[in-house]
């Protein structure tokens, strides 16, 4: 069996190193950088300053102005990925960076709803990872410090940073080199998808204050700003993905579209996310996946039905306490069922 899946994975690797690439044109940084933070889950360093990603001659400059960042980086990259497996455990689309565990079908060929999802997550991620590095001081170039004084009657917080969004915002929108993406129509695609990643941290941005004083009169308050836990921007984020938009390519080239001469403004809410083509059909692929309950099997397994087993998990029950100071538990088994796509 194992034997056997290997085989299946060098055939399709091989094939896709003949295949021609599907992806329109040249790549800007943007789309690169996200795809090589996506795709690489295993530590390869590489000469320049970004260490951990291929970086261009600007990116590299970026990661030698800002030490830190190339922790940053490897922050965001691990919890965009690990959020977006938790988030998609029980859809069709897993987060895999393939489609139907066909080699040849690469998220990253084309600009499929997966992919603008992806744009934003990782935009989404590496903002929230900023943000959350300027408060912690990991990341010392931040647009906040130094610029703590008085809010009204509010004393801010007078070390450190709050998380620090607009840095985040610039930092990302720079690294991924937004003003360079180009101004055809696939690149306002992108773009547009970066920023909705990037305003799903933003919308998550709350002041927390503090009193001082006495007995809680609040004479004085320490007030900075704080983001929301990364999880809560994918929820928003995952809503986005339902509700991509499919845009159409007017004046379709071979190469990445060309503008028309008179540039029309995409016509769209700023604040979807947008793709350009469909994706396949990923029922083949659900085959053995573990789903939640009657409804998600019905929906993941494509109507194929599902295998019901018994589990068992163990967990501590019947605390008490023992001698004054120690408690002690029983050992508890559950049973409990559980589902697999036939
Ligand atoms: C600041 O506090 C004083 C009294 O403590 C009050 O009169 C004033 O309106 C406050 N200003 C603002 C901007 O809240
Ligand atoms: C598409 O291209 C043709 C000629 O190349 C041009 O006449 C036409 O106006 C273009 N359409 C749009 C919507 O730009
Ligand atoms: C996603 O699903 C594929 C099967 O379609 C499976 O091989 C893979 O392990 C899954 N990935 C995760 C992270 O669950
Ligand atoms: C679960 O535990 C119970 C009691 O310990 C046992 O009878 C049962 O066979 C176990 N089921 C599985 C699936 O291991």
């Amino acid at each position: 069996m194992f034997s056997c899946s290997v085989v299946y994975v060098l055939l399709f690797s091989t094939v896709s190193i003949i295949a021609t690439k599907n992806v329109e044109g040249s790549q800007p940084v943007l789309q690169k950088t996200v795809e090589e933070l996506f795709s690489k889950r295993s530590q390869i360093m590489y000469p320049g300053a970004c260490k951990t990603i291929r970086s261009s001659r600007r990116q590299t400059k970026i990661c030698s102005r800002n030490p830190g960042l190339v922790n940053v980086l490897e922050i965001a990259r691990t919890q965009a990925i690990n959020a977006c497996e938790e988030t998609f455990q029980y859809d069709r689309w897993n987060c895999s960076l393939i489609f139907n565990r066909n080699a040849k079908k690469r998220i990253f060929d084309k600009i499929y709803r997966e992919t603008a999802f992806v744009n934003a997550l990782m935009a989404a991620s590496i903002t929230h990872a900023v943000a959350k590095a300027c408060a912690s001081g990991d990341l010392t170039k931040c647009t906040c410090v130094g610029s703590f004084g008085k809010h009204g009657n509010l004393t801010w917080k007078n070390s450190g940073c709050g998380d620090d969004f607009k840095q985040g915002q610039r930092l990302t929108r720079n690294f991924l080199d937004l003003k360079h993406a180009g101004t055809d129509q696939i690149a306002e695609i992108l773009k547009q998808d970066v920023v909705v990643g990037i305003d799903a941290i933003g919308e998550q941005m709350r002041e927390v204050c503090k009193c001082h004083g006495f007995s809680g009169s609040c004479t004085t308050k320490t007030c900075w700003k704080r983001l929301g836990p990364f999880n809560s921007a994918l929820g928003v984020l995952k809503k986005q993905y339902h509700h991509a938009v499919k845009k159409k390519i007017v004046n379709y080239t071979s190469k990445r579209a060309i503008m028309p001469k008179v540039r029309k403004k995409l016509k769209v809410d700023r604040k979807q996310l947008l793709y350009l083509q469909k994706s396949p059909n990923l029922c083949a692929s659900t085959k053995g996946r573990v789903c939640r309950d009657r409804h998600n099997c019905a929906t993941l397994c494509c109507n194929r039905g599902y295998v019901t087993t018994k589990k068992n998990v163990t967990s501590r029950c019947r605390c008490k306490m023992v001698n004054c100071c120690f408690v002690q538990c029983d050992t508890c088994v559950e049973e409990f069922d559980h589902y697999t796509c036939k």
